[in-house]
């Protein structure tokens, strides 16, 4: 038996996000059609659509930051049955893979994907999804390891933001990097991601957190997610700003964080983190880069070069989740009260307002909208 449902897509290069009817078929014995419930907005939606679909056949399911109810499993499926509250993950790790080999699945070098096919009802035409997912969708259809079971107290229109912004920055700070408890941290970029960065430096224990933006009410949200201080980017040298910040009785210490995270999308701002570290800090870079982004290193300076300085350059994918872990993990923390969800949505939408929703992104003062199907 199909699926019946209607999804946010991109059908061609150039064109605006479109609503289309889709059929779902029944589930591969591997896979899970989930009828989706929430959806968050994640910018990296927004550029596929500015990268004209990233390399993706159209028609392209948008939305990767989704939540919802099992609605049917394959037969290989054991652990997930209809009515089951899930998370849905990008990066449910492969099992086969080099990294997955060795025992180290948050380092997976490709995720599972659904084989089941998802068609657009008009012409039958087969449907890519986003990240392996197309959650601005009321149904889809995701591998079932990458459905991950919520505690039934877990609201899912705030769950879903754990799939992609969340997990990313929290992650970013316990798994990506460990931040240590007493560690000074600077985010450049204090939007959906760079605000769960500062939730997660938190929850880690730093002491010093800086929030670096240029837009003033992304920096008033900082603070009310953990910022100890915050820096407007357009008031002058951000990486000074930054490095003046922190302070120690040593002499020697030239200012400077334990780590910086850049989380902006922006290659300038990959350069500040580097030169905002102290002597063997950790710089990491979140942000999606364009196709031919490219970034110029001081390695030679005394006091901020790479050499000199000694400092160490991560890449963030996905906060290097294990979703099956990471996930209970993060509701539970929210459900605790330690991790604020309930600030980060700053508005829902419906299904046929994606676009108003990039729109908003892109104007400034919205963390998250969600979409609610
Ligand atoms: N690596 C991953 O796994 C992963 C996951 C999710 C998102 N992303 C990417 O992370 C980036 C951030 O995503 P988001 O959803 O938080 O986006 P967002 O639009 O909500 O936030 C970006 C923030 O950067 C700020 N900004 C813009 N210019 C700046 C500058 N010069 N200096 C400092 N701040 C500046 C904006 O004001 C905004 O607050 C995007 O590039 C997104 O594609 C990556
Ligand atoms: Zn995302
Ligand atoms: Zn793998």
């Amino acid at each position: 038996m199909a699926f019946l449902g209607k999804a946010a897509v991109l059908t061609e290069a150039g064109k605006d996000v479109e609503l289309i009817d889709i059929s779902v078929a029944a589930p591969a014995p591997d896979d899970a059609v989930i009828e989706v419930v929430a959806s968050g907005v994640c910018h990296t939606d927004l550029t596929i659509k500015m990268q004209q679909g990233a390399g993706m056949k159209f028609p392209i399911i948008l939305g990767h930051e989704g939540a919802g109810i099992v609605k049917a499993v394959g037969s290989n499926v054991t652990h997930l049955k209809p009515g089951d509250p899930v998370v849905i993950a990008y990066r449910a790790p492969c099992g086969n893979c080099p990294a997955c080999r060795r025992g180290d699945p948050r380092h997976c070098y490709m995720a599972l994907r659904p084989t089941t096919p998802i068609t657009r009802t008009s012409d039958g035409a087969a449907c890519s999804q986003v990240l392996r997912c197309g959650t601005f969708s009321t149904t889809t259809v995701v591998n079932a390891k990458a459905a991950i079971k919520m505690p039934e107290a877990m609201p899912l229109d705030k769950a879903c933001l754990l799939a992609c912004g969340v997990i990313t920055g929290v992650g970013a700070t316990m798994n990506t990097t460990t931040v240590w408890p007493g560690a000074s941290v600077a985010v450049v970029g204090c939007g959906g991601v760079g605000l769960s960065v500062i939730q997660g430096a938190k929850i880690q224990g730093a002491k010093t957190i800086i929030g670096v933006d240029v837009n003033p009410t992304k920096l008033e949200w900082a603070k009310n997610f953990g910022a100890t201080h915050v820096v407007n980017a357009r008031d002058g040298d951000p990486v000074a700003a930054v490095r003046n910040l922190v302070t120690d009785d040593w002499p020697g210490y030239e200012g400077g964080v334990d780590f910086a995270f850049e989380a902006t999308g922006l290659m300038p701002c990959i350069e500040q983190a580097v030169r905002m570290v102290n002597y063997n800090g950790t710089a990491v870079n979140i942000g999606f880069p364009g196709k031919d982004a490219e970034v110029t290193l001081n390695v030679g300076n005394i006091d901020t070069g790479v050499y000199w300085n000694k400092v160490n350059l991560r890449v963030c994918h996905c906060g290097d989740a294990l979703p099956s872990h990471d996930f209970p993990l993060l509701a539970q923390l929210y459900l605790e009260g330690r991790l604020n969800l309930d600030a980060m949505v700053t508005g829902y939408v419906k299904l046929d307002e994606v676009e108003h929703a990039f729109h908003t992104m892109e104007t400034g003062n919205v963390i998250r909208s969600v979409i609610r199907l």
